[in-house]
C-alpha cells in the first residue's frame, strides 16, 4: 500500500496550519518536512521552532528530511521539537553510523538519503541501520523542480537489493512526484511518495487521491 507524505515545503506558510489540517483530510500518511540550511543546498527553510509550532496541530508522523551540510548538530533539536523520522544525506559532512546511532538513541526512525548523482551502493553499509532510504529524484534544495526519470533505475536497485537482503526498509521517492510518475515510481519500488507542488497545487484530498490512483493501475 502506497503512502503519501507531501513536503509543506510547497504549503502556504502564511496559513500553515490550514495547509496541514488539508493533507491530512486529504488522507496523507506523513508529513514531510524539508529542512535546508543554506549551506548543503542554496536555499534556507524549516527550523526546529515550526516543528514545535505545527506538532500539536496533527497526529500524523513528522518526517523530516534534513538537508543540511552537519546533521548531527541538528538531530536532537528537530527530535524534541516533535520529527518522528529524520532522514540523512549520505553528501553531507558526517558519519551516518553516527547520526544513525544518534536517531536511535532518542527513540525515533533513522534513514539515508541518495541524491540523483549518488550510487546506490553508497547506501549499502546503512542499510542494516535504517527504517528508510529517500531516494531524490530531484537535486535538493528546492520543490516545483522537473521529475528525473534516469533515477528509476536506482529505484529498481534499491527494492531489489532490499529484498534480496529480506530487509523491511521503507523505499521513499522524493522530487518531482505528479499522478503522472506515480505509476513508474512504485512499480519500481517506492512505497512512500513525497509530493510537495503536486498536492498543494490543487485540493490535496483531489490531489492526493490521483497519486494514490496512479499507483493503482
Ligand atoms: C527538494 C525537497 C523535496 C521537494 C518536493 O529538495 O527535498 O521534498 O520539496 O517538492 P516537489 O514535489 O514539488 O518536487
Ligand atoms: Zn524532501
Amino acid at each position: 500500500m502506497i503512502k503519501v507524505a507531501p513536503s509543506i515545503l510547497s504549503a502556504d506558510f502564511g496559513k500553515l496550519g490550514d495547509e496541514i489540517k488539508a493533507i491530512e483530510e486529504g488522507g496523507a500518511d506523513l508529513v514531510h518536512v524539508d529542512v535546508m540550511d543554506g549551506n548543503f543546498v542554496p536555499n534556507i527553510t524549516i527550523g526546529p521552532v515550526v516543528v514545535k509550532s505545527i506538532r500539536p496541530l496533527t497526529e500524523m508522523p513528522f518526517d523530516v528530511h534534513l538537508m543540511v551540510q552537519k546533521p548531527q548538530d541538528y538531530v536532537e533539536d528537530f527530535i524534541k521539537a516533535g520529527a518522528d523520522i529524520l532522514t540523512v544525506h549520505v553528501e553531507s559532512d558526517h558519519s551516518p553510523h553516527e547520526t544513525i546511532k544518534q536517531i536511535h538513541d532518542m527513540g525515533k526512525q533513522a534513514g539515508v538519503v541518495l541524491n540523483p548523482g549518488t550510487p546506490f551502493h553508497i547506501a549499502k553499509d546503512f542499510l542494516n541501520e535504517i527504517e528508510m532510504i529517500l531516494i531524490m529524484t530531484v537535486n535538493p534544495g528546492f520543490g516545483g523542480q522537473k521529475f528525473m526519470p534516469e533515477v528509476i533505475p536506482k529505484i529498481k536497485e534499491a527494492k531489489d537489493y532490499i529484498d534480496s537482503q529480506g530487509l523491511s526498509i521503507d523505499l521513499e521517492v522524493d522530487g518531482g512526484i505528479t499522478s503522472e510518475n506515480a505509476g513508474e515510481v512504485a512499480s519500481a519500488g517506492g512505497n512512500i511518495l513525497v509530493a510537495g507542488s503536486f498536492v498543494y497545487r490543487g485540493n490535496p484530498k483531489e490531489t492526493i487521491a490521483s497519486l494514490r490512483a496512479a499507483c493503482e493501475q
